[in-house]
C-alpha cells in the first residue's frame, strides 16, 4: 500500500519585507501560522471564522482575513501585518491617526482596523465604489470619503468596545492626510 501522503510542508512566507521558513500542517491558517509559530502576535484571533475583522492584515496590499487564509497558500504573496505598518519609531498616518482620536479602548480590534483602514484608503483612491456609494460610473470617480463611505468599507470589522465613533473620525483623518500628502508631491513633481 502506498504511504499516505504527508500533511506538513516546509514554506517559505514573506512577511512585512523578511522571509520565514517553517514546517507547517497544511490545514494551518495564515494567523496561526504567524501568531503560533513565528510569534508574531500583533494579528489577533477574535471568532477564528472569518466574521469579526481581528485578524486582517494585508496580502499583495489588500486586505484580507488570515483565519480563513491556509499559511501554505500564502507562499509567494507580500504579507503585511500590523508590526509592519510603521517605518521603524515613525508611525504610519492611520497609526497616528487612531492614536491621536483614541480610534480604540482595549485595543484587540485595533490591529485590524488599521490594517482594514489601510485597504480602505488605497481602494477609495483606486475609485471602487461600496455598497452605499451612489453613483457607481466609473467616469464619476471615487466619492468623497464621508462617515458613511468609511462606516460601510469598514463593516468587516467589530469592536466589541463600541470606539466606532472614533475609528470612523481616524480613517476620516489619515485619508485626508494622505490625499494632502500625495497632492504636495503632485505639486512638487
Ligand atoms: S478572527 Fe478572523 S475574522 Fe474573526
Ligand atoms: S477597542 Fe476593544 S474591541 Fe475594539
Amino acid at each position: 500500500m502506498a504511504p499516505a501522503p504527508s500533511t506538513y510542508s516546509v514554506i517559505t512566507l514573506n512577511i512585512n519585507g523578511e522571509k520565514y521558513s517553517l514546517p507547517v500542517d497544511h490545514r494551518t491558517t495564515l494567523l496561526d501560522a504567524l501568531r503560533e509559530h513565528l510569534d508574531l502576535t500583533g494579528t489577533k484571533k477574535g471568532c477564528d471564522q472569518g466574521q469579526c475583522g481581528a485578524c486582517t492584515l494585508l496580502i499583495d496590499g489588500r486586505r484580507a482575513v488570515s483565519c480563513l487564509q491556509l499559511a501554505v497558500a500564502a507562499e509567494g504573496r507580500e504579507i503585511t501585518t500590523i508590526e509592519g505598518v510603521a517605518e521603524g519609531e515613525q508611525l504610519h498616518p492611520v497609526q497616528q491617526a487612531f492614536l491621536d482620536l483614541d480610534g480604540y479602548q482595549c485595543g484587540y480590534c485595533t490591529p485590524g482596523q488599521i490594517c482594514s483602514a489601510l485597504g480602505v484608503i488605497e481602494e477609495h483612491a483606486a475609485g471602487w465604489p461600496s455598497a452605499v456609494t451612489d453613483d457607481v460610473r466609473p467616469e464619476a470617480g471615487p466619492p468623497p470619503l464621508s462617515a458613511d463611505e468609511i462606516r460601510e468599507r469598514m463593516s468587516g470589522n467589530l469592536c466589541r468596545c463600541g470606539a466606532y465613533v472614533s475609528i470612523v473620525q481616524a480613517v476620516a483623518q489619515a485619508a485626508e492626510a494622505q490625499t494632502t500628502e500625495a497632492e504636495a508631491e503632485e505639486a512638487a513633481a
